[in-house]
């Protein structure tokens, strides 16, 4: 029998081929490879579909991460709140910049950055404004949106910046706004299996604040905005103009593949509800939630990765060490009883094949087959 793939990039290529193709070709005959009309039409209007006033395009949302913190001025000596669940770009970016992560449990339900947990850090420590704790990175991990309202509001209380890593969450709201637009800035990654993705690396930042717009732009650019006018130091870190014509196409399907990836959430909550041992994502309202990924909880949860793939099923973790446990944070010391939630989840989270462009038979099989294997552990 054939396998059910995690995901299944080359359907949604098929799907769109003759508007990608053209796409191409006219970058090509344009020879606008670096910048050109096409990142300028993009920065515009995923800009405008993310609610937000300005967007860079950069080249890839590890870079976006680090380009924020480091025109909101986030370097040494400054403490960064992230959640103990997240790639590790999140992470890793506050160190790049010369900040330092501050690893915040997550929420058993939600998979985000438990505000409870935030807001008694702030209490510990006796955290006044201007004090150590400068930055909080929400991700709106697979697809589903932080509470806004509580972090902006703590965030306002607590004179903090909020760097929003939407990297998995294009599109989702908050109570009518759209991620990306509703912190300081929002970091966007293209990577190929987003929601949104490229045909390569790429990526975005987002934010309301024209001042941050401008530097990160510089950043991202040597330094400059004229030719060989280097205000400052930078890098480079440019959005292509291929990846910038693809990403144009992709977006105007972005909504259409989003109401899809809901469906099929819901369709999975259907075919699965009710199964012992399974405990499925929580169903916000519908707007809440991207769905990135759909992502269960099962015990002995390696056991039944294996099992599944056996049968021809190709599930993923994300992620399976939390980072404030990962050999590259060793020297912070964390045990488990430090972040309990994120200890027990990783143990537990399982992403199951999940994609606009799977065919109802593949998601009954996903599901059946997961029962069967649930209903096979031994106790
Ligand atoms: C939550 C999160 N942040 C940041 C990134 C980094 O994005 P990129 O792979 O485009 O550098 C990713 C993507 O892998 C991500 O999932």
């Amino acid at each position: 029998m054939s396998k059910v793939p995690f995901m299944d990039l080359k359907r949604q290529y098929e799907r769109i081929r003759g508007e990608i193709d053209e796409a191409i070709a006219r970058t090509l005959q344009g020879a606008s490879f670096i910048g050109g009309p096409d990142k300028e039409a993009f920065e515009k209007e995923f800009a405008a579909a993310c609610g937000a006033k300005f967007c860079v395009g950069v080249a890839n949302g590890t870079d976006s991460l680090f380009l924020i913190l480091k025109a909101a001025g986030l370097g040494a000596g400054a403490e960064v709140l992230v959640p103990a669940n997240s790639f590790i770009a999140t992470s890793e970016m506050v160190t790049a910049a010369g900040a330092t992560p501050v690893f915040v449990d997550v929420d058993e339900t939600t998979f985000n950055l438990d505000l409870n947990r935030v807001e008694e850090l702030f209490r510990a420590r006796g955290h006044k404004a201007g004090g150590k704790i400068r930055a909080v990175i929400p991700v709106h991990l697979y697809g589903r949106m932080v509470d806004m309202d509580r972090l902006m509001d703590l965030c306002r209380r607590h004179e903090i910046f909020c760097l929003e890593d939407s990297a998995q969450a294009h599109g989702a709201r908050w109570k009518g706004g759209i991620a990306g637009s509703l912190g300081h800035a929002g970091s966007f990654s293209f990577y190929p299996g987003k929601n949104l993705g490229a045909y390569g690396d790429a990526g975005a930042v987002t934010t309301n604040d024209e001042e941050l717009a401008t530097r990160v732009r510089k950043l991202a650019n040597h330094g400059r905005i004229a030719k060989y006018d280097h205000d400052i130091e930078g890098y480079n870190s440019r959005l292509d103009g291929l990846q910038a014509a693809v990403l144009r196409v992709k977006l105007r399907h972005l909504t259409a593949w989003t109401e899809t990836r809901k469906d099929r959430a819901r369709r999975y909550d259907q075919l699965l509800k009710d199964t012992p041992k399974l405990i499925l994502p929580e169903l916000p309202p519908r707007e809440e939630h991207v769905f990135h990924l759909y992502t269960v909880r099962v015990p002995k949860r390696d056991q039944v990765h294996a099992e599944l793939k056996n049968r021809g099923i190709e599930a993923s973790v994300h992620y399976p060490v939390a980072l404030p446990f990962l050999k590259a944070y060793e020297r912070f010391q964390h045990r488990p009883a430090d972040f309990p939630v994120a200890a027990r989840l990783q143990g537990e989270i399982l992403s199951l094949p999940f994609f606009p462009e799977m065919t109802d038979e593949e998601q009954d099989r996903v599901a059946a087959t997961l029962k069967e294997v649930l209903s096979s552990l031994s106790n």
